[in-house]
């Protein structure tokens, strides 16, 4: 419900009685300033047109410039039967009556263009915003809803690549979003934290891991650990295939009845194999010793190619997941505490991104027996087919280009598709969400296709609820140095560089109290900004010198604007309570008027951005914002102004840096004072 009285008690103080407001629960007309004016306009157009003021508000739009007005209606909409609508615009145009809230009604062909009132947005904008607790651009529309987003979600003993930085970016911003339009939001971090790799990892870390290294830098280390074991595991499968050629030539030498010739060619094989054999044979050993310091052989000249038979790391490891599978103890608490460690690290590295999680899950924490639940219901419907021991479901019926997908392996065990079948009941029972966000890079479309679809034939109504917000790749990201990246080293490149940048203006350097922390919510604004400027199914390009620069539209730009403004509200010295009582009717020049309508737009950004899920919508609007705030400087001066003129202008400012403040929190940037 609309708390329609609170703005019309508004405007009565304005001097406006009895305002014309059509009073409908679809607008927020205390907290959106645009809706105040459609709640005006549709209420005024219904009485002069006769249509239904339901029809009008929806109709109403953004234009793309303000010389075409604030809100744009196009006749065709409104389905008046008749007359054309080019006549029925210019009528209805001509019959507006002159009120307060508008300055023009304009014609333009089949469009009735409508330019709101400054003196009245002055008026109402700046004092909502500048109020002391103020919530500007929040809203209710959420109340009472639970939205679960669920984002960032890396491996782990696997790198935090790209597709795990934007979904973090994104899913933070998504939840913040949904806070401040008044939803419960809970964050889900699902990691990826169980499969058969945790079987090798754990073996691999008994061989050559280090408790000290373990502590220090779990995320890292693991990932050394992994990467080690899992060359050695390759390389004995290698030396082993080789082996095994040599052992075969070796036996068919020996059957009988085989002609010189033949005999000769497979002797030739055989040297050449045995070459093969005696090199992969050596390769495995360097891996091998690598891991295991007591390995038996230990010596080149221990190695008989044709009998070397590594020690099995690969069943190793099976039987080691197969004990973790098992519910065994002594295995599960090493997979544990490299879960918890991990975390424990993530935590920390997702804090300085101003990320929270309410929940830390992932593929382990699914149980057997929901994801049993899911297949029986799927048997139950009758649309799960065996092949070969396996369980398969043929979803091309549906969809043709979801294709067939495979739930439960011959051997009965789970897959990453039966883990999120399983994964999302559990979400429903637990949250028993309206709605359930998935933010997941694009190249998984078809894995939570089949996954909603699925989800939808078991039956829950609930399958409509869940979205997934999908992204583009981001093209060479890597270390400046360009090895692999995990998000704390490109969050403490990102700080050096921008440090480095910051450097070079030794006057303004020098006026920075703590250089590290600026230089560090600057270089993350960069890298967040960045990924959040276009539309997110984009791909981008990873661009260090771009990105960290401060001209163009780039996230240090951002903050520079930020701190401008804030050091413009430092030098005038003008109190709050100055502000909110500033004559509004001193500010006159156009470019303030831009400025006002631009802050007018906040709120219904934010819903804008509500519906499309897009990041960019709030940033291309925060450019917009800050070029209008750039521009506005040379204009209007506040130093040296007389007092009511400079109070007037300032409260304009102090207005653009609560919005722009505002904005970059939403998108989850800390914006800087000094810089
Ligand atoms: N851990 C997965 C990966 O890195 C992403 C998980 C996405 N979420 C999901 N519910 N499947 O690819």
């Amino acid at each position: 419900p609309s708390d329609i009285a609170a703005a019309v008690s508004r405007l009565e103080k304005l001097g406006i009685s009895s305002p014309a407001l059509y009073d409908t629960p679809a607008l927020n007309i205390a907290g959106n300033p645009f809706d105040l004016f459609r709640a005006n306009i549709s209420k005024t157009l219904s009485e002069i047109s006769g249509v239904e003021p339901d029809l009008i508000v929806p109709a109403l739009e953004w234009t793309m410039t303000p010389d075409r007005g604030d809100l744009v209606i196009a006749i065709p909409r409104l389905r008046v039967k008749g007359k054309k609508p080019d006549e029925l615009a210019a009528e209805w145009a001509e019959k507006y009556p002159s009120t307060p809230f508008l300055s023009k009604v304009a014609a333009k062909g089949p469009f009735m263009q409508f330019f709101f009132d400054p003196q009245l947005l002055y008026k109402t904008v700046i004092p909502e915003i500048l109020k002391q607790d103020s919530k500007y651009g929040n809203s209710n529309v959420g109340a009472g809803k639970r939205v679960i987003v669920e984002f960032s979600s890396p491996n782990i003993a696997k790198p935090f690549h790209a597709g795990h930085l934007r979904s973090t970016i994104i899913g933070g911003f998504l939840s913040s979003l949904h806070e401040r339009l008044g939803y419960e939001v809970v964050r889900i971090n699902y990691l990826g934290d169980w499969g058969k790799q945790f079987g090798l990892l754990a073996i691999g870390f008994a061989k050559f891991g280090n408790e000290a290294e373990l502590e220090r830098d779990p995320i890292n280390h693991l990932f050394k650990v992994y990467v080690t074991v899992s060359s050695a595991q390759a390389a004995e499968k290698d030396a082993g295939a080789a082996a095994e050629t040599v052992l075969a030539l070796k036996a068919s030498l020996k059957k009988e009845g085989a002609s010189d010739q033949e005999k000769a060619d497979i002797e030739n094989k055989l040297a050449e194999a045995e070459i093969k054999a005696k090199e992969l044979a050596k390769v495995a050993l360097d891996a091998v010793v690598v891991l295991d310091k007591d390995h038996p052989l230990k010596d080149e000249k221990d190695i008989d190619p044709a009998y070397f038979i590594p020690r099995p790391i690969d069943s190793e490891a099976k039987a080691y997941f197969k004990r973790m599978e098992d519910g065994d103890e002594e295995a599960l608490s090493v997979w544990k505490r490299f879960r918890e460690l991990s975390i424990t690290k993530y935590t920390t590295t997702y804090e300085r991104l101003n990320i929270h999680y309410t929940e830390y899950s992932g593929e382990s924490q699914v149980s057997e027996a929901s994801m049993q639940g899911v297949i029986d219901l799927l048997e139950q419907k009758g649309v799960l087919y065996e092949d070969r021991g396996a369980k398969l479901i043929d979803l091309a019926k549906y969809n043709k280009k979801l294709g067939k997908a495979l739930i439960q392996k011959s051997d009965g065990t789970s897959l990453y598709l039966t883990r999120d079948l399983g994964a999302a009941i559990e979400r429903y029972e637990k949250y028993k969400f309206d709605k359930m966000i998935y933010v997941v890079a694009a190249q998984q479309d078809l894995h939570l296709a089949q996954l909603f679809k699925m989800m939808d034939l078991c039956g829950f109504p609930w399958a409509k609820d869940m979205v997934h917000v999908n992204f583009g790749m981001v093209q060479g990201m890597s270390t400046r140095r360009g090895t692999v990246v995990f998000l704390d080293t490109i969050l403490e490149e990102t700080k050096d560089a921008m440090h480095d940048v910051m450097k070079k203006n030794q006057v303004k350097y020098e006026q920075v109290e703590s250089p590290e922390e600026v230089a560090d919510l600057v270089g993350i604004s960069a890298v967040m900004i960045q990924d959040m400027q276009s539309k997110r199914v984009n791909n981008y390009k990873f661009d260090w010198s771009r990105m960290l620069s401060f001209e163009g539209d780039t996230g240090p730009y951002l903050q520079y604007a930020h701190s401008r403004l804030c050091s413009v509200e430092r030098r005038a010295e003008i109190s709050h309570e100055q502000l909110m009582a500033a004559d509004f009717s001193l500010l006159t020049e156009p470019i303030a008027e831009e400025l006002i309508r631009t802050l007018a737009q906040y709120p219904d950004v934010l819903m804008n951005a509500h519906r499309n899920l897009e990041p960019s919508t709030v940033v291309s609007y925060l450019f917009k914002l800050t070029h209008i705030v750039s521009s506005c400087y040379n204009i209007l001066w506040v130093a040296g102004q007389e007092p009511a003129l400079a109070a007037a202008r300032m409260a304009l400012y102090s207005s653009a840096r609560e919005v722009l403040n505002s904005g970059m929190i939403l998108l989850g940037l800390t914006p800087v004072e000094r810089m």
